[in-house]
C-alpha cells in the first residue's frame, strides 16, 4: 500500500435494488445503457457526437474532439451554438412556452413563479440592457447575488450576449470579491441591495462598494443593483443603477448571440492548495451537451418533474444542475434564497411539500444536519410526491445514506450520490436509478467517461486499494484552462500523473467497480462540501498583526465532514492587545470571516512556537494533521516533492 493512501476502514455490505418502475420508466434503462456503454467504449467520440445531436446548433461542428494539443482540448470545432437557446429560445416554440421554468421562494415566505415565456421575456429585456450599456461578446459579468429569479435571469442573459459571467458566491466577503474582480475585470457587476438569510438581512450591496473602493475605472464601469430587501444603499452616479430602472422600457425581444462551441460561457473561481482561488473556464458547446445528457441520465427527469435543488447558484452545482442544465431539459425547478433550517428544522420539507417537489439534490452536511433533528420533522410534511433523491460536495457515509434513504426516500426513491467538480462540469461518477445501490458508494464512471484510481505512478490501484482518482479520456464538459493561467491549469491537473487528469480526490474502486470516496489528496478543506483553500485562510491569519505564522488542517466533523483546525505562531507583544487567549481566538476567528466571508467557520486554533517545515520552507500541514488525527502523512506532499 502507498503511504498516506487509507484502504478503507469501512465495509459496506447493504445494497439496494431499483423498484421495477423505477427501471420500467427510466430515461437511461438497461438496454439503453449496455447500448451507450458498449458505443463509448468503441468510440467516444462518436458516443459524444451522438448526445451533441440531441441539441440544437446554429452550425453543425467540424470536429468532435481537436486532441492536437493535449491538455487544451476542444470539443465540436467549428460548430455554432448558444447553450441559451438550448435553455430558453428552443422551449418558447414549444408546449414548454407555458409551463413554470422557475418556482422562486423567498426566506420570509413570498414566492415568484416564472413560466418559460416570462423567463424568456425577462432575459431578452436584460440582454438588451446590457447591450445598451455597451457589453460585448466576451466582456465579463460578475454576478454577485443571492439565490434570486433576477440571479437566474442575468445568467441567461449574460450567456444570450456572449459575455462572461463569473458569479460570486454572496457569502464571500469584500476581500475575496475584489480578488475575483482584479483577476478578470469585469465591465458589469450585477449585485442586489440585501437578502435574506437566517432571519437576518445581509447588506450586500455595500461589500461591492467596498470592495470596489479605490480600483481603477476601467473595470466595473456599472454596478447593476437588483431592488431585493429594501436595504438603504448608496448610489454612486453614474457607476450605479437600479435593475428595475434598467429594464423598465427594454423590448422583451433580443437577439442571441450566435457562439462558437470553444466561446467562453462561464469562469468559476474555487480554491486550490495555493493561496490565489483558480478560475475555472467553461465553454459552450462541450459544457452544454455533457451537462444536458448526464442531467437527463442521472436525475431522469421528466415532463411533469418539479426539481428542487438546495445549492447556491454560486457553485457549480448551481450552474450545470440548478439553472443550466434543469433549463435545457425544459424542466421547472425550485429555488429557494435562505437557510434552509429557517425559521426551523421543517423548511425544506415544507417546501417539498407546498409545490410538490419530485426530485431532491442536496448534500451530505444539509442531510446530517436534517438528521439530528430527527425524523419526527419530515413526518409532519406529505413527501409522498418524491421519487428521486441525489447527494452531492463531499463523502456522504453509509448513516446518512440510509436515513435519507429511509425517512425521505420512504426506502424507495433511488438515493444517487454525484461524484463530480468545477473542473469536470457534469457528473462523472454517479449511479443511475436503475443501478443497484451500496450506501456510502457514488456507484461507476457514467458511459463516455472514463475516471480510474491509481498509485502515484499512474498504475491501476487494486481491488479495493486506496489510491488517486485520475480520469483517462477528455469529456466535452470539461473546463478547459485556467483564467490567463494556461500553465497553472497544466500543472494543477495534468502534470501531477502524467497522461491523465488528476482530481486530487482520492478513492477506492471494490470488486464491482463502485467508488468509495473517501476525501481530498491534497491539502484543501471540504467544509459542508465548500472547497476550502488553506493557503487562503493562513494568509487571512497571517494578515492578522498578531499572528507570525499559520498552518490550516481539515478535522473530521460530524455535521459538515470537515472542519478547519488552525495553528498559530503568534508574534510577540500579542498579549498587549488581548487580556487573554480566548480574547485572541475570539478576535481571529472574525477576522477569518471578514477576510474570507462568513460562510468560512474556523472550528479550532491551537498556539505553537513554530510550525513543521518542508527543506523548501513549505508549511508541513500534513504533519500536523497525522498528529491531529493519526492519519499517516505523505501521499501528495511526497508526490509534490519529487
Ligand atoms: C470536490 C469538488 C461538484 C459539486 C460540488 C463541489 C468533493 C464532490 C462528491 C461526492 C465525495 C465529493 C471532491 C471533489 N466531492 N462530490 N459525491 N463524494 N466527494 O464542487 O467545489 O468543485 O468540489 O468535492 O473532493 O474533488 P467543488
Amino acid at each position: 500500500m502507498e503511504t498516506g493512501l487509507v484502504d478503507s476502514l469501512l465495509r459496506e455490505e447493504r445494497v439496494f435494488r431499483p423498484q421495477p418502475q423505477v427501471v420500467r420508466e427510466a430515461n437511461m434503462g438497461q438496454a439503453e445503457l449496455k447500448a451507450a456503454q458498449t458505443l463509448a467504449r468503441q468510440d467516444y467520440r462518436l458516443f459524444w457526437e451522438e448526445r451533441a445531436a440531441e441539441m440544437d446548433w446554429f452550425a453543425k461542428w467540424d470536429q468532435v474532439l481537436d486532441d492536437s494539443n493535449p491538455p487544451f482540448y476542444k470539443w465540436f470545432s467549428g460548430g455554432k451554438c448558444n447553450l441559451v437557446h438550448n435553455a430558453l429560445d428552443r422551449h418558447i416554440l414549444t408546449v414548454n412556452k407555458n409551463k413554470l421554468a422557475v418556482i422562486w421562494e423567498g426566506e420570509s415566505g413570498e414566492c415568484r413563479k416564472y413560466t418559460y415565456y416570462e423567463l424568456y421575456r425577462e432575459v431578452c429585456r436584460l440582454a438588451n440592457a446590457l447591450r445598451g450599456l455597451g457589453v460585448q461578446k466576451g466582456d465579463r459579468i460578475l454576478i454577485y447575488l443571492p439565490p434570486l429569479p433576477e440571479t437566474v435571469i442575468t445568467m441567461l442573459a449574460a450567456a444570450k450576449i456572449g459575455a462572461v459571467q463569473t458569479l460570486v458566491f454572496a457569502g464571500y466577503s469584500a476581500r475575496s470579491l475584489r480578488e475575483r474582480i482584479e483577476s478578470c475585470r469585469p465591465k458589469i457587476i450585477v449585485t442586489a441591495d440585501g437578502f435574506y438569510r437566517n432571519g437576518r438581512v445581509i447588506n450586500l450591496k455595500s461589500v461591492v462598494d467596498e470592495a470596489l473602493f479605490g480600483e481603477d475605472a476601467d473595470c466595473a464601469e456599472s454596478v447593476i443593483v437588483v431592488h431585493r430587501a429594501g436595504v438603504e444603499t448608496d448610489m454612486v452616479e453614474p457607476r450605479d443603477l437600479r435593475y428595475e430602472d434598467l429594464i423598465r422600457q427594454e423590448s422583451p425581444q433580443a437577439p442571441t448571440e450566435v457562439m462558437d462551441a470553444e466561446d467562453p460561457l462561464f469562469l468559476l473561481y474555487t480554491s486550490g492548495a495555493t493561496g490565489k482561488p483558480k478560475g475555472l473556464l467553461h465553454t459552450h458547446g462541450g459544457y452544454m451537451v455533457g451537462v444536458h445528457a448526464t442531467y437527463r441520465w442521472v436525475m431522469d427527469v421528466k415532463p411533469t418533474d418539479l426539481y428542487l435543488c438546495t445549492a447556491d447558484p454560486g457553485w457549480i452545482t448551481g450552474h450545470s444542475y440548478v439553472v443550466f442544465g434543469p433549463l435545457m431539459a425544459g424542466t421547472t425547478v425550485v429555488l429557494y434564497e435562505g437557510h434552509p433550517l429557517y425559521p426551523q428544522a421543517d423548511r425544506l420539507w415544507a417546501i417539498v411539500a407546498r409545490y410538490g417537489v419530485t426530485i431532491l439534490y442536496t448534500t451530505p452536511t444539509l442531510i446530517r444536519m436534517l438528521m439530528r433533528y430527527g425524523s419526527q420533522y419530515p413526518r409532519k410534511h406529505d413527501l409522498s410526491t418524491l421519487r428521486l433523491l441525489g447527494s452531492v460536495g463531499e463523502p456522504i457515509g453509509p448513516e446518512p445514506w440510509v436515513w435519507f434513504h429511509k425517512y425521505i426516500g420512504r426506502s424507495e426513491c433511488p438515493l444517487l450520490d454525484t461524484w463530480w467538480q468545477t473542473e469536470t462540469g457534469m457528473f462523472m461518477v454517479s449511479p443511475l436509478p436503475i443501478s443497484l445501490l451500496k450506501p456510502g458508494s457514488a456507484g461507476r464512471p457514467l458511459p463516455g467517461v472514463e475516471v480510474d484510481v491509481v498509485d502515484r505512478h499512474g498504475n491501476p490501484a487494486g481491488h479495493d486499494k486506496g489510491g488517486f482518482v485520475v480520469i483517462r479520456k477528455p469529456w466535452p464538459a470539461m473546463a478547459r484552462t485556467l483564467w490567463n493561467d494556461d500553465q497553472g491549469y497544466r500543472q494543477a491537473y495534468w502534470e501531477k500523473i502524467p497522461g491523465v487528469y488528476f482530481a486530487g480526490d482520492v478513492a477506492r474502486k471494490d470488486e464491482d467497480g463502485y467508488f468509495w470516496f473517501q476525501g481530498r489528496a491534497d491539502d484543501v478543506l471540504n467544509i459542508g462540501g465548500h472547497r476550502i483553500g488553506p493557503a487562503e485562510v493562513e494568509a487571512a491569519l497571517t494578515a492578522h498583526k498578531s499572528v507570525v505564522e499559520a498552518a490550516v488542517i481539515g478535522v473530521p466533523d460530524s455535521i459538515k465532514g470537515e472542519a478547519a483546525k488552525c495553528f498559530v505562531v503568534r508574534a510577540e507583544g500579542w498579549n498587549k492587545d488581548y487580556d487573554s487567549e480566548d480574547e485572541l481566538i475570539m478576535a481571529l476567528k472574525a477576522h477569518v470571516k471578514r477576510e474570507l466571508g462568513p460562510f468560512v467557520s474556523i472550528r479550532a486554533i491551537a498556539f505553537r512556537e513554530q510550525l513543521p517545515h518542508t527543506k523548501s520552507g513549505k508549511i508541513l500541514r500534513r504533519l500536523l494533521k497525522a498528529e491531529e488525527t493519526g492519519a499517516a502523512p505523505g501521499d501528495l506532499s511526497s508526490l509534490e516533492e519529487e
